[in-house]
């Protein structure tokens, strides 16, 4: 078989082996149903409580404001809508909050907090974007000055998926505090990457997901702040604290478990290691004559925690079609993205880079390569040099 080099870890991750071993019990013997009360039942009930406190530990969280979900889909869904659904609107829950409906976010969210915000627009609900500088970077003096009395939530992207910029989350929560406003915060791409702790960063709700962290897919969870009001989404039965019913799935949880507890341990190195290899990338890329460097510059020893993840880079080359130079690369065993895999099918330019200033032509050039646990500086070495032949091939054709 054909050898392909992955590089699109931030669409997706392989599952660890140590997650795969720890998961394996719970297909065969461990498979109980953590509501049922018999030996069976309990085990898994044990299980679940221990999953719970990894995830909870890995950002610094009480236990009992975890909730686990199918997805960071899913999460944002009902981080945004549970709360929304708390207005007295809907029903009497909360009543301090009960003329607030506006909701804010920023012009690079991912689909999951833009379509969810603008399903609530269409309720009757004033959704306002904040704008990005040219890095990604979101203008805090617009957030201050727009948040007003009438604003129920601010719903921001930690990590970009696309360009990889980080927000200032601590700031944020700062001036959400002060204009006393709910903060949730869409750390899928962050989670495992930034440090996250939730007692220094004050914010209300948190959505992450296993598969972005090598663990499985189908499971994700929802910080929720004790004290925050969020209504369920679902009824039929009162799992995961009453706001996600249903079986839970019990073998995906001690997979994240699993690998919350790989990335205590070894996360610190592991991104200077990735952030080093992925900052040689930019470097060799940038000397391809007309490749440019979507987002912020990462160069200094820190800038993998404040600036831009450890794993991104997105770059765009002039007068090359980003989504030609993905087929092509490949046909010749490499696996990148042009933007947001769950867009992709659709052939739209990226809103985020748009958002960033980019005309649509520079838009449609981009290519983002995302690195991982198993990336080695040969795959580097070897995409960078393809990179280089293609990038030719496809300027000949053109001219
Ligand atoms: C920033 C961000 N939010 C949410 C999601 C959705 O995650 P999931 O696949 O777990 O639904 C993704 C996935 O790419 C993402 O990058």
């Amino acid at each position: 078989m054909k050898k392909y080099i992955y590089l699109d870890y931030a669409a997706t991750t392989p599952v660890d082996p140590g997650v795969k071993k720890a998961m394996n019990p719970y297909f065969s013997t461990k498979y109980g149903n953590t509501s049922s009360v018999h030996f069976f039942g309990q085990e898994a009930r044990k299980s679940l409580d221990k999953s719970r406190n990894m995830v909870a530990k890995l950002i610094n969280a009480n236990p009992d404001e975890i909730i686990f979900t199918a997805s960071a889909t899913e999460s944002n869904n009902i981080a945004i809508k549970g709360l929304a659904l708390n207005l007295s609107s809907f029903s009497i829950n909360d009543k301090k909050n009960k003329d607030k409906n506006r909701i804010i976010i920023s012009s690079i969210e991912h689909p999951s907090v833009l379509e969810t915000v603008e399903w609530l627009e269409k309720k009757g609900f004033n959704v306002t974007k904040i704008k990005v500088d040219r890095n990604g970077f979101l203008n805090l003096k617009d957030l201050e000055k727009e948040i007003d009395e009438k604003t129920l939530l601010v719903s921001l992207i930690h990590a970009s998926n696309e360009i990889g910029t980080i927000q200032p989350i601590n700031k944020i929560s700062d001036i959400c505090r002060r204009k006393k406003t709910y903060l949730h915060i869409d750390s899928t791409q962050a989670l495992g990457k930034i440090p996250i702790d939730v007692k220094e960063m004050q914010v209300d709700m948190i959505s992450g997901s296993s598969h972005k962290i090598y663990g499985p897919k189908g499971v994700g969870f929802l910080f929720v702040r004790r004290g925050t009001k969020v209504s369920s989404l679902f009824r039929g039965g009162s799992h995961e604290f009453n706001l996600r019913p249903s079986t839970v799935n019990l073998s995906g949880i001690v997979g994240f478990s699993k690998a919350c507890e790989i990335l205590i341990r070894e996360m610190d190195n592991e991104n200077k290691r990735i952030a080093k290899l992925r900052n040689k990338l930019i470097k060799e890329v940038l000397k391809i004559k007309g490749a440019y460097l979507n987002g912020p510059i990462c160069y200094g020893e820190n800038d993998h925690i404040t600036k831009r993840i450890s794993n991104n880079a997105n770059f765009r080359f002039s007068f090359i079609e980003g989504e030609s130079l993905m087929v092509n690369l490949d046909l010749m065993g490499f696996s990148v993205s042009t933007g947001s895999a769950c867009s992709s099918t659709k052939l739209q330019v990226s809103h985020v880079l748009l958002a960033t200033g980019l005309k649509h032509e520079e838009a449609e050039g981009s290519l983002r390569i995302s690195l991982g646990r198993w990336t080695t500086e040969e795959e580097i070495n070897s995409f960078v040099k393809t990179l280089r032949i293609l990038i030719n091939k496809l300027r000949t054709n053109y001219f």
